[in-house]
């Protein structure tokens, strides 16, 4: 077990803009394999997804450009940043405007990402690790999600449990680059991004990125 997860996430990234919304920065690494082998030996542990929480997806990217250049959609209310990895779109919403933002995240690095992303953008973040897909949605009034269509078991309990968000009146905001799972229909198109990327992470270095309403 890592004891110091604060340490582990300043030793591993550096702090940078992100690229398409450079009015935030966050601690970030450059090569996945790095941080990702080392995760896996301080934890004693092989298979562990990726590491995340220290990178900023273009789903993710996609969505905070979105709510920095559209900050009536979060600005006075409550907002859930849903499967947040390092909380790129919950500081996007602060930034914006937003009377509060909630990151969720069930990865055990993450709350420790968010701290050190909201400490370098002078925003306060909540967090929870808690698997919030278990329960009903909770009472906020936006709930965002980054990047959440690149596994199929994931993306269908994700979007079902968004329509129930959506059903109670909650608006509810997805960005995404395309990926398999992303469904399309029953979204309304908002807006659409050339994102850049890594090669360390994507089949190529700019990803269109579209945000969408359910
Ligand atoms: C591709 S990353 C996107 C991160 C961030 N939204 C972004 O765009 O940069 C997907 C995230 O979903 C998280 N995730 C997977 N299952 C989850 C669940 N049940 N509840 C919350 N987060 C979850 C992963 O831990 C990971 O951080």
């Amino acid at each position: 077990m890592i004891a110091d997860l604060a340490a582990f996430v300043a030793a591993n990234t550096r702090l940078q803009p992100v690229p398409h919304a450079p009015e935030i920065s966050l601690w970030l690494a450059d090569e996945v394999t790095p941080i990702w082998r080392l995760t896996e030996e301080e934890l004693g542990e092989m298979g562990l997804p990726p590491p995340f929480w220290a990178f900023a997806w273009a789903g993710g990217q996609a969505l905070a450009r979105y709510l920095l250049d559209h900050p009536q959609e979060v600005a006075g209310k409550r907002v859930l940043d849903f499967a947040a990895g390092s909380g790129l779109v919950g500081v996007a919403a602060m930034k914006a405007g937003a009377a509060s933002a909630l990151c969720a995240d069930i990865d055990p690095f993450c709350g420790a990402a968010v701290a050190a992303n909201a400490a370098a953008n002078r925003v306060a973040l909540a967090f929870t690790a808690d698997d919030l897909l278990d329960g009903p949605p909770p009472e906020v009034d936006v709930i965002c999600a980054g990047d959440v269509c690149y596994e199929r078991p994931m993306a269908e309990r994700v979007l079902d449990w968004l329509a129930r968000a959506k059903a109670n009146g909650t608006r509810v905001l997805i960005g995404d680059p395309g990926r398999a799972y992303f469904p399309r229909e029953g979204l309304t198109f908002l807006s659409e991004y050339r994102v850049p990327t890594t090669r360390e992470l994507e089949d190529l270095e700019i990803k269109r990125s579209a945000v969408w309403a359910l």
